[in-house]
């Protein structure tokens, strides 16, 4: 399995990497909707039920796992996991790329075991917000592949993979302890 992570991030006034505000993103950047599309179609996605919420319904054409502590959260047409090993343990018999899509608190548990990072740096425009990146090292990825566009409210919106210099995708605990509820149709 190549372990992935998805993320657009702007900087605030104290430098951090703003992802979120409200539950939802700060921005509207159709280029980078495109781009998130496309990275990740036909491949698993990973969220915290937060995001799932903040989007509003399973994203097509991909495998959706969804985090909650809670056993009884069910979506229909996704795959619903309390434990984030047995998700990614499951996800990895479905796919050979998952990406982890966020919110804050994914991120925070997966930055030190992803293999790749697709970032995309919102640079010309500064945003305040209440949900966070981790911090991470530039020593610790290399780029494998960098665009850029520009964007008329935001200026240059970067879009950069970066592979992990070491690989350190460890080993993950084979739990199956998964619900998966029918939505009745195609996803
Ligand atoms: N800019 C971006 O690229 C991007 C991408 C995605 C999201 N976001 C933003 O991120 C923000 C949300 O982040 P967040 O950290 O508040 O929420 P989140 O990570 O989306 O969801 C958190 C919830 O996921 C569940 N969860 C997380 N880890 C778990 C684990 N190991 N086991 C079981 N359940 C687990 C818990 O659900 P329960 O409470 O149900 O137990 C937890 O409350 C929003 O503002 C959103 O717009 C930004």
């Amino acid at each position: 399995m190549l372990l992935s992570m998805i993320v657009a991030y702007a900087e605030n006034e104290k430098g951090e990497q703003v992802i979120g505000k409200d539950n939802a993103l700060p921005w509207d950047i159709k280029k980078d909707m495109v781009w998130f599309r496309e990275q990740t179609s036909g491949s698993v996605v990973v969220m915290g039920r937060k995001t799932y919420e903040s989007i509003g319904r399973t994203l097509p054409n991909r495998d959706n796992i969804i985090l909650s502590s809670d056993p009884e959260y069910k979506v229909e047409g996704a795959y619903t996991f309390t434990d984030l090993d047995a998700a990614l343990e499951f996800a990895n018999v479905q796919n050979h790329e998952v990406f982890i899509i966020g919110g804050e608190s994914l991120y925070t548990q997966c930055i030190g075991r992803v293999d790749r990072l697709y970032v995309t740096y919102i640079k010309g425009k500064k945003y305040e917000g209440d949900s966070f990146f981790p911090k991470w090292s530039l020593s610790d990825f290399k780029p494998i592949q960098k665009e850029k566009s520009e964007d008329e409210v935001n200026g240059t919106v970067n879009y950069t993979i970066f592979q992990r210099v070491k690989f350190t995708n460890k080993q993950i605990d084979p739990l199956a302890n998964s619900t998966y509820t029918s939505n009745g149709g195609g996803v």
